[in-house]
């Protein structure tokens, strides 16, 4: 029976009135669910989930909220409305008309760049496939399914970009993001964090919290952009991108009140025999999250970087809030780098900092939350406070990925990290442990001993709400 895709996919790209990017869209949307099968949650694809649906990009009332079996999801088209004659804020176009369609010279550039950013989507889903089998509520079960099905609809929305404004190549794309997958050695997905296991729920908060937060960064940078249609596509995934957030800041928020409780209760610091995760632990996922996150935004000084300002493909995080000149051609920034065997602050041209610069403003925005678990700690008057490691720790990708830094920010030798790394990092004794902490809990209303019940519900339902049905 034919589909009425118009009516499938939601959209305000009128979809019905342009039958190219109708016909593209229908070829591979069976292969977008072919994949979400393959790769999607495994379980509960025929219980009915409480979700929301972007329907349109209303202020007021952008999502609708019910009952629906994932694999019926309607995955829509939306870009937030145009802001009328716009112009382009910042590099060598400054002043000019935003674009409406792609400009032959940057064709390529700006492919990459969706492409890119299209790939974390499916791959983050990917990561998260098994993690419904140890759920600690239905509660969370169902966010989960929430950011699942959303990072879906985000993959949607770059695939939209590549088929109404590239063609035979974009089309080529949308299918490649189909084909990669995360871990894989042969077909990996294109970012080192989303190869990387989400192999429980801890890890699965602090990913939402720190590599969520990442896209954040990367999504606003892009809603600047020359592009119109980039920037409009992006600015409408960031109001799904918040609630990611919340689900990984929330979720570690409520793993430190359980841990504290229990510390309380009992008067020690001795907790994994109560089944909760002690404090240095979640400190060591911090790190290892934290880290993975800091090396999406590529190395302090990138040629790519200043080209893609100068370009006017991807701007500053808030660049339009920013009252310079929005050239930086004269300007510098600070940055840190290596001297030797020490780290020092200099003075570098901004142009090519900007990688830096974003992940300045990203590392700002990961202390503030983190400054609301210490808060939990203290309330429980307990002597403990997490940090963010130093920006050098543990990286992959930049000019401290040829040396060994502590968290505190000493270029070390090798035989310290040797020694010291499990104390930094999750050991394979702390995964085990984590590990052993999941099991499911779906009676509704009841939460896993390691995590205390979130303060509310999901859209004004009780925190006992029936989020999945699983009869
Ligand atoms: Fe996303
Ligand atoms: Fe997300």
């Amino acid at each position: 029976m034919a589909i009425d895709y118009a009516e499938r996919i939601p959209n305000n790209v009128d979809l019905a009135g342009n039958r190219r990017l109708r016909r593209a869209l229908e070829e591979w949307q069976p292969k977008f669910l072919a994949w979400w099968r393959d790769m999607g949650p495994l379980g509960f694809q025929t219980r009915d989930v409480y979700l929301r649906t972007a329907v349109s990009v209303d202020a007021q009332g952008w999502a609708q909220f019910g009952y629906v079996k994932m694999p019926d999801y309607r995955w829509g088209i939306f870009l937030a409305e145009p802001e009328p004659a716009r112009a382009i804020a910042f590099g060598d176009h400054k002043g000019q008309p935003a674009w409406p369609d792609v400009p032959g010279e940057y064709r390529g550039t700006l492919r990459r760049l969706i492409v890119t950013q299209g790939d974390t989507e499916p791959a983050s889903v990917e990561q998260q496939q098994h993690l419904g089998r140890t759920c600690p509520s239905l509660y969370d079960l169902r966010n989960l399914f929430q950011v699942n099905v959303e990072e879906g609809r985000h993959l949607w929305a770059m695939v939209y970009l590549l088929d109404a404004h590239f063609g035979r190549d974009g089309r080529e794309e949308a299918e490649a993001l189909l084909q990669r997958r995360s871990g894989d050695p042969d077909k990996p997905r294109i970012l080192g964090a989303f190869n990387e296991k989400t192999p429980d729920w801890l890890s699965y908060f602090f990913f939402t919290y720190f590599t969520d937060r990442d896209g954040k960064y990367q999504l606003a940078s892009l809603a600047e952009s020359g592009f119109d249609p980039l920037s409009r596509t992006c600015r409408f995934m960031l109001t799904e991108e918040a609630h990611h957030m919340f689900v990984g800041e929330t979720g570690i928020g409520r793993v430190v009140q359980r841990t504290c409780e229990v510390m309380r209760e009992h008067r020690t610091d001795d907790v994994r025999r109560h089944g909760v995760v002690d404090l240095p632990t979640l400190q060591k996922y911090l790190n290892f999250h934290y880290s993975v996150s800091l090396d999406l935004f590529g190395s302090e000084i990138s040629t790519n970087a200043a080209n893609f300002y100068t370009m006017g493909v991807k701007g500053r995080f808030e660049e339009t809030k920013k009252t310079d000149d929005h050239l930086l051609k004269d300007a510098t920034y600070t940055i840190a780098q290596l001297d030797g065997d020490r780290i020092v602050s200099r003075e570098a041209p901004a142009l090519p900092s900007l990688n830096e610069r974003l992940r300045d403003d990203y590392i700002a925005d990961c202390a503030r939350g983190m400054a609301r678990w210490n808060q939990v700690i203290q309330r429980h008057g307990i002597d403990f406070e997490f940090v963010l490691p130093h920006r050098g720790f543990h990286r992959a990708i930049g000019c401290f990925s040829d040396v060994r830094v502590s968290p505190d920010g000493r270029v070390i030798g090798q035989a310290e990290w040797d020694a010291r790394h499990p104390e930094w990092l999750p050991s394979d004794e702390d995964r085990a442990y984590v590990g052993s902490l999941m099991h499911p809990v779906v009676e509704r209303g009841t939460f896993a001993g390691w995590i205390a019940p979130p303060a509310r519900g999901i859209n004004g339902q009780p925190v006992d709400h029936d989020y999945v049905r699983l009869s």
